[in-house]
Parts: C-alpha cells; structure tokens; sequence
C-alpha cells in the first residue's frame, strides 16, 4: 500500500525524493576545476570516442535505487545509467559498482549521488541553524566531515548545498539553505562548497558539491512549494544569484536545476539561466543535473509537448542529467539525434562533463569503497565533536528576561523537560536525514539528564503529538507511528502537565516535528503546529520557572508565548549532538552567539518580510502599516542575545572616500563589558542614500563573529570595495555603482545604529560582473 502511494505520488508531481567576510556578487574569476584539465579532458574525449549513441545517453541518466522501485542491475549491465543515487550501503554501492566496471562494455564507473545537507550518519544543524553560526568555518568543518562519511560509503556527489535565498517563512524549504540574505548566504555558500569538495574537485575524501536549485526557488509565491514563479532581474541578480556565483566561484563541480517556472519556463529548460547566465556570466564549468523528475513535469507543467520533447529542449537549454525515478526523458535523446533533431554534439558536450568529473573524481582508478574503512570513518568520535561544536555555534538566545538564563546546575532538584521535541531523536536531528544513528543521537532530555548527572532528578514527557505523516512520500524510510487515540491524548497530557506541577524547573521544548520541515512542507499558519500552544498554557498555570526551547526550521509565531516565556532558547534542528549542545548552553557551559539568519515575523500575515527592502514613500508611517499589528518584525535578521554585554565603538574609517577600485577600510572596537566569556558577531549595513534606483534601507556587506573573555578587546576591521557597492540595474541591464553619499552602520542586528557615512568617488559607470 505504501510503495503504491509511494509510486503514485511519484508519478503524479515532480517528486523529489518522493520519493567572514563575503563579496555580495561574483569577484574572482571561476576557481579552475580539475575538470578542466586538459588531461581529463583528452581522457574523456577518448572515452566519448568509443561509445554509441545509447551509451552517451545513459551517461546522462541518474536513478533512483530505492527498495521500492524495481531493479537498475539490468540498466547498468547495458550502459543505461551513468549515476545512481540515495544509495548509502557501500556493499551496495560496490555491488553495483562491480556490474559497471565487469559487466558492462565500456567499464565506466557509476558516480553515486545523494542529499548529504547536513551529514550522513554524524548529523550537523540544519542548514539554516549552521548559517545562525554567522561563522564560515564552522560550515566549511561540518560539510568536510559529511563529506569523509559520504565518500568513505562510496557516495561521491552531494546535491547540496542547498543556497536558495529564502525571504517567506511558510515556503518548508527555507530550513535547507542560509536564510533571507545574500551576502550571509554567499558566504555560506563558498563555505560549503569547500567543506564538500576540498580546494579541488578530486580531493580525497570530498565529494562533488551540488548548489541548488537554480535558480529563484525560494521566490515562491505564498511560500508554496513548486508553484510557478516570476523574478524580475533585479531580483534575481541582486539576491538570489550572489550565492550560486560564490558557489560557482568556489569551484562547485555541480548544479542543480530547480523544478519551478521561472518566468513562464521551467528551469531546467531555461537557456537563460543554464546557458547564459550560469555558464556565461557565472563562469559554470561542471555539468547540470534536473532536479528528480523534472524533465517529464515539463510536459505536467504544459511547457514540452511529450518526454522527447521535454528531453531536446532541456538539453538545448543546458541540463546536461536527468534526475529520473523509473524510465528517464533522456532514454528519448538517442532517437531524437538519429532524427536531426538534436545535434549529437550537444550531448557529446554533456557527456564529457561528466566523464570528466568521474575521470577527476579518480573513479576509474578506485571505483570501489573499502567497507571496512566505511566504518571506521563513520564511528570517528571527532566527527559527533565536530557536530557539538556546530551545534553550540549554531543556538540563538532569543530572549532572557532578567537574566533567567544560564540556569544554575546545582540549584534544581527535580527538573522536568517536557513537549514533543524533548526526547525526539528524529526532531533533534530534523529534515532531510536518513541513515543517522538514533541511538547516538543526544536528545534535549538526555543532554540535561546527562548535564546534572546524580545532582537532579530529570524526567521527561511529550504531552502532545505533532502530525508525522511526511508530505512527500518519505514514510518509505521512516513510517509514521500511530496517531495518539483521543483518549492516550488526554492521558500523555495530564502526566505532561502533572509532571511540570511536581518539578522545581521546566524546560519546555517545542517546535516543528521534522517533517512539518523541509520539501513539500510549506505551512499557511505559522504559529506551533498541534496543541503545543494549549501545553505551553498549561505549563506556564503552573507557575514553575520555566525555559523554552525552540526546534524548527522557520521562524514562528510565537504569539502568546513571547511575552509570557522569560527565557527562548533557538536550537534549530541542531543534529546529533543537538541535546549536548543545548543544554551546554542552557547550564551556562557555554554561551550563545549565534544570530536570525532571517527576519522574524510576528505572525505569518507579514511575511514575506525581510530587512533590506527599499523605503517606502511613507516611511514615517512604516510601522503602522498594518490597522492590527506593528509591521515591525518581532525579532530583527541578526538578532540573537549572550549572558554578556558588549559595546561597540562608532565605526571609523581609513579614507572617507571609496575611490573607483579602490578600497575602504571600516574599524571598530568591541569589549566585552560582562561577566563571562562571549560571542558577539559584528555586523556591517551599507545604504545608498541616491541613485539610478532606489537601493534597499539596508544591506549586510560585512560580519564577523568574535570570542571575547570578560572585559576584554579587540579592534576588528572590514574591508568595503567596488563589489560592496554595486548593483544590477533592471533598466539599464548592468551592474552599476552610482557616486554619492552612503551611510554605514556596525552593529549587533539589522537595528545597528552606530553610524558614519562615506562616499562612493568617481563617474556613475557600469562594472563587470567578475
Ligand atoms: C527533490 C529535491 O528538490 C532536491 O533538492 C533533492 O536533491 C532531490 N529531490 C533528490 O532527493
């Protein structure tokens, strides 16, 4: 019944698996990728010398190999599928892989691909929660480590990371990339990138990075998933290409194309955006894979006629893959050639990219995974270390109301830690996770349990169920568990608030069950799913001192909650060691720094909301813009509180004027004026007072997280350049800087209001891209 539903739904859309300091746009010239070698390249031309038109075209085939589809034994026996992917097992992986190199007639390797977002077995943050770090590195770490497990079980792709800017709440997916900013997510972006593949695609132990989905996915309009969508240029230049252009500029070996219309054509038909503006204005030298299915829905989207027509056209456009649950469009390509109705040139040039990447890969030399390494790697402790520190990096204190938090661990006897997100391994590693070690991974419960060791009495209890189904078909890996009766309903939430009455401290922790995350999760209403509202009533009645703990993948609703909980706690979807971490930080072991990669609404009728939008013509009346609620967001992007307090010094800088080329550099000095040891992350907004448009009210152009011990100081400096200035034009299609006055703000959020001004010198002129 499940693998019916499974198929059905499959069929039936775009399935997907239903089955710093960063430049803000494209600086340095494409990193040179070990695909372009001219060695590979002779090599791969070789190869392509050799083969039919049919197994060209199977090179350009990706399956899935899920126990619920038939089997690819056959395909890859006959040369009919170049990658496989969500294929985990490595005897699995070298048992396919064994078919290619012995069976079939031209032994080239299969190169496995699979969503590595946030780690395979150790799992990191969500993606969102690792951009919440404001900290690169901690990224580049965790995607390194993801990477050693993926390609110690032979996976040798990841389609990740995942850079949509995403600037709507209700769209599910927002929890998969960096959040609303384009600069944060460049930075995120590059960061990424490197951590999966290396310093070149090849490196051992890396895998292929696979940015997506390109491009404007997170435009969606009311935050639902797939619909159709329109960027204007100015949008799609100015925010949601800087990352894809940091990824490509990292050397991303990869991109996908993402499902939706853009601007009436489906992306992975889009000659505009695969051809012209990834390879000709990005510089994109890898190849390009479809998102899964999205060949066929171009015919359910009534763009391509059939599947051949589907096929040509995506081909034409530049989408070199298919990403294909059962019979791939591509299969129609070899037909399509002999009829003239594709030059066989055109899918040589696919072909070769990637042959290439396989060839640079190492594949022919070392198509197989050692098993018995496989398992050494995955049980590597400094792994579940790295993803600790990711996660502590990772939590933003959203609020703490005469100091409540840290908790004193001597001080509570009988603590209680309550909601369903207490003691839910699957919630504590979140989204897009599937071969995770549950028993290894830390719940919230068990990392305060474990924090007061024989000093408290910790208990736990859910109190309510969240909805488990999975929108799209996932229960295939995970089936749901039965829905409470009414009656265990009643019973789970009497203990649950019982339990509250009998403690001297409750941790409240709520959110989002992981599946009301991610793909196919878009919500309308963005207030706590379920009867947590009703559980955080019945907590606070109990008059206890009480914390909350957040775990979810979108900012909330928090209405009735946020003026009533002294003390939030964000953890995101913090990954394995997400219970250690927080509870770390709730007992004061360490400090939160992390910071709202997004703006926070008050509720979901302000969304889309987002920092850097232009000012109105009314801007004095900006926050009554709504009769029934400030239009001020409840939290500002780059919010996040310590247990210390620090003090910025108004900013200084070296030379008033940005000359053309030229340089600036902005100086400040925090101290940290507390008690402890904490983070703060520096921010830098830039505004363009006048101009051939209208620029945003503000815009990050620079950021910097920094540990400092009680009372100490430290001068930090940013460096602002042409690229900090630039824009694209939508009328006069080109980025342009415009001379004048600009004001600068350093601060702590998108509120910061140490400020100074500078001038941008020289003539309005237009720049190039890179
Ligand atoms: C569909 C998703 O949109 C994409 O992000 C993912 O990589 C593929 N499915 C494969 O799981």
């Amino acid at each position: 019944m499940r693998i019916m539903k499974f198929l059905l739904l499959a069929a039936a859309s775009a399935v997907s698996l239903n089955t710093a300091a960063a430049r803000p746009a494209p600086a340095a010239a494409s990193a040179s990728l070990a695909t372009e070698d001219p060695q590979v390249l002779a090599r791969a031309d070789a190869l392509l010398a050799r083969m039919t038109i049919e197994e060209k075209v199977g090179q350009l085939a990706q399956l899935f190999k899920i126990p619920v589809l038939p089997s690819v034994d056959d395909k890859v026996r006959s040369g009919q599928v170049g990658s496989l992917l969500f294929i985990t097992d490595p005897a699995e992986a070298n048992r396919l892989q064994k078919i290619a190199m012995t069976e079939a007639r031209l032994k080239i390797p299969l190169l496995f691909g699979f969503d590595v977002l946030h780690g395979l077995k150790t799992i990191f943050p969500v993606p969102l929660g690792m951009a919440a770090s404001f900290d690169p590195d901690v990224a580049e770490q965790a995607q390194s480590v993801a990477a050693r497990e993926a390609r110690a079980v032979g996976i040798g792709w990841t389609f990740g990371p995942m850079i949509d800017v995403a600037r709507d709440p209700r769209w599910g997916r927002m929890v998969e990339g960096a959040g609303e900013d384009p600069f944060l997510g460049a930075a995120m972006a590059r960061a990424q990138v490197r951590g999966f593949q290396g310093p070149r695609l090849g490196t051992p132990g890396h895998v292929i990075a696979g940015p997506k989905h390109f491009a404007g996915y997170g435009a969606s309009p009311g935050g639902r998933d797939y619909d159709s969508l329109f960027v204007s240029d100015a949008e799609l230049y100015n925010v949601y290409l800087p990352p894809f252009a940091a990824a490509v500029d990292a050397g991303a070996g990869n991109v996908m194309s993402a499902y939706m219309d853009f601007n009436d054509v489906p992306a992975s038909a889009s000659p505009r955006l695969l051809t012209d503006i990834l390879r000709g204005e990005l510089g994109f030298k890898g190849w390009v894979v479809s998102d899964a299915n999205a060949i066929h829905s171009q015919v359910k989207q009534h763009f391509a006629a059939d599947a051949g027509d589907a096929a040509v056209r995506a081909m034409k456009a530049g989408n070199d893959m298919e990403m294909a649950l059962l019979a791939p469009a591509f299969a129609t390509l070899a037909d399509s050639v002999k009829a003239g109705k594709l030059p066989v040139e055109t899918v040589d040039r696919s072909v070769r990219r990637i042959l290439a990447a396989k060839i640079a890969m190492g594949l022919f030399e070392k198509p197989y995974a050692d098993e018995a390494e496989a398992k050494r790697v995955l049980a590597d402790p400094a792994h579940r270390a790295t993803a600790e520190r990711a996660a502590e990096r990772s939590l933003v204190l959203l609020r703490n109301e005469g100091g409540l938090l840290p908790l004193a661990p001597g001080a509570h006897k009988k603590v209680a830690v309550i909601g369903p997100m207490a003691d839910s391994p699957d919630d504590t590693v979140g989204p897009w996770a599937f071969v995770y070690d549950r028993d290894e991974t830390v719940t919230l419960f068990e990392g305060v349990r474990d924090r007061l060791g024989r000093g408290a009495s910790v208990q736990t209890a859910a109190g309510v169920q969240l909805a488990r189904s999975f929108p799209s078909g996932l229960e295939m890996f995970q089936p749901p568990p039965p829905a409470w009766t009414a009656e265990r309903r009643a019973t789970e939430f009497q203990q649950a608030v019982k339990l509250a009455g009998d403690s001297d401290l409750i941790v409240l922790a709520l959110g989002e069950a992981r599946n009301q995350s991610g793909e196919r999760a878009s919500a309308s209403d963005l207030r706590l799913p379920g009867e947590q509202i009703k559980l955080f009533e019945a907590v606070a009645a109990t008059g206890k001192p009480f914390v909350v703990v957040l775990m979810n993948g979108r900012p909330l609703d928090l209405t009735g909650i946020v003026d009533r909980a002294p003390a939030i706690l964000e953890g995101w979807y913090p990954g394995t060691r997400g219970g250690t971490a927080l509870a770390r930080a709730l007992f004061g072991d360490i400090n939160p720094g992390g910071k709202l990669p997004v703006t926070w609404p008050r509720s979901a009728g302000q969304v889309p909301i987002f920092y850097a939008h232009n000012r109105s013509q009314a801007p004095e009346t900006q926050a009554q813009r709504y009769y029934d609620q400030p239009s001020s967001p409840l939290f500002a992007f780059g919010h996040g509180l310590s247990y210390t307090s620090f003090r910025i010094d108004t900013p200084v800088l070296d030379t008033p004027e940005l000359k053309p080329a030229g340089r600036l550099t902005v100086s400040t000095t925090i101290t940290n004026t507390g008690a402890r040891a904490g983070d703060e992350v520096v921010q830098l907004y830039i505004h363009q007072r006048a101009g051939r448009a209208s620029r945003p009210v503000r815009e990050l152009r620079g950021f910097q997280r920094v540990t400092l011990a009680a009372g100490e100081s430290r001068k930090i400096s940013f460096t602002l350049d042409e690229a900090s200035v630039k824009y694209w034009h939508s009328e006069e299609r080109a980025w342009v800087i415009d001379p004048g006055t600009f004001d600068l703000w350093v601060g702590t959020d998108a509120k910061a209001d140490l400020t100074t001004t500078f001038v941008v010198g020289g003539a309005p002129r237009t720049v190039a891209a890179r």
